[in-house]
């Protein structure tokens, strides 16, 4: 798909990528400038693997009061991609065999990362507002093994754009809690709502440190700057993490943290939120308004109120099949098979609005929508 993806002449709603074109890049050779000026030959240097003092304290700071709670910068640990994250996760927590509780549908790169270190998956159903709760207490009931820790996204999900709803999150907790399963939230897409109340991260309803946060700078700057970080208040957990980061890389890029913290302290990193929210809530308008227009009357598509993603499904259809006649038709997005652990629902598909300007996602809705009828 990537290939495909190159030829100018394909609408491509495949990738998960920011808009190139509001990448702030003057900004950023303004801090680098800065970073270069006033840390100098530090900003070069090797540097400790939990992170620059600068980075945990704006994390803790910034998160605090989303949290409910005081966050110390020692609990920030800056890793190089959320990504990363979920690898060094996956190798403190997974042994081979060991079981991973996730949503289904759930995020591909997190199942990449786990797979590598041979977990299974066991699957609770999800709804329009995310992981049923019932489901969840079902799974943990008949579990055996005991799984390991419970993987998922709260906002604007990957691949659905589902919200997981507010009551769902504290229910969660309390049933984690009763199992003392740990909970991994993942939640690059938080800053990218478009409409609706900002929801309470399940971690501020934790009361025993049970969560460990994800968060990342990929979606809000620039994905190439690869500035991620996780909150874990458990200490013993925290170190050893740390330890696994040390093994990996040492520690993230010393000038790319500097230069992430410059740009993210300045007034223009919150009107860049802003201006981002924006486009992304038209391009979304424009993606959903197009199906309703175009796609045959079979297909189901949700409205995400933030994120990257919109979700479909042609029910009968299989999505890989079909974008094989997408192809043709210069279109392509990602079907939704890869995005279930047992790839056993096959009638799904992600469609990325970010990447993509106004007018391409109407042509591009258009000859998906062609493409679908034709099959
Ligand atoms: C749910 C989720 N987690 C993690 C990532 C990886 O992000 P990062 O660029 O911080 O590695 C993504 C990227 O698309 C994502 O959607």
């Amino acid at each position: 798909m990537l290939k495909v993806t190159q030829q100018p002449d394909v609408i491509s709603f495949g990738g998960g990528l920011p808009a190139p074109e509001l990448f702030p890049t003057s900004e950023i050779a303004e801090s680098t400038a800065r970073v270069m000026e006033r840390v100098g030959p530090a900003a070069l240097q090797y540097s400790v693997t939990e992170g620059i003092p600068e980075m945990r304290s704006w994390v803790a700071q910034r998160l605090s009061s989303r949290f409910n709670r005081t966050i110390a910068p020692e609990e920030v640990l800056v890793v190089n991609g959320s990504q990363q994250g979920l690898d060094l996760l996956g190798k403190v927590f997974i042994d081979p065999g060991d079981h991973i509780v996730l949503e289904n549908p759930s995020y591909l790169g997190a199942i990449q990362a786990f797979d590598a270190y041979e977990a299974r998956y066991l699957t609770v159903d999800t709804d329009e507002h995310g992981m049923l709760a019932d489901s969840l207490e079902r799974v943990l009931d008949r579990a055996d093994p005991f799984p390991k820790f419970l993987y998922l996204i709260p906002n604007f999900q990957n691949p659905t754009g589902r919200t997981l709803a507010a009551q769902r999150r504290e229910q969660i907790v309390r049933i984690c809690e009763r199992y003392d399963l740990p909970i991994i939230e993942d939640d690059p897409y938080v800053e990218l709502r478009f409409e609706g109340d900002v929801l309470a991260p399940l971690s501020s309803y934790a009361k025993r440190g049970g969560v460990i946060y994800l968060g990342t700078g990929s979606k809000v700057v620039a994905p190439g700057l690869r500035v991620a970080w996780l909150v874990i208040p458990d200490e013993e957990t925290r170190e050893k993490v740390v330890l696994a980061k040390q093994g990996a890389d040492l520690h993230s890029g010393t000038i790319t943290q500097y230069v992430f913290h410059d740009y993210a302290s300045t007034p223009a990193f919150e009107e860049h939120i802003r201006q981002i929210v924006h486009t992304y809530r038209r391009r979304r308008d424009v993606m959903h308004d197009a199906l309703r227009e175009y796609a045959p009357a079979s297909v189901e598509f949700n409205r995400p109120q933030g994120g990257m993603f919109l979700w479909a499904r042609v029910p009968g259809l299989d999505t890989t099949q079909l974008l094989r006649v997408c192809t043709r038709e210069r279109v392509v997005f990602v079907p939704g098979e890869s995005f279930y652990p047992a790839r056993d629902v096959r009638d799904g598909m992600r469609l990325n609005f970010s990447n993509a300007s106004e007018e391409r996602i109407r042509t591009g809705i258009q000859r998906l929508a062609k493409a679908i009828a034709e099959a």
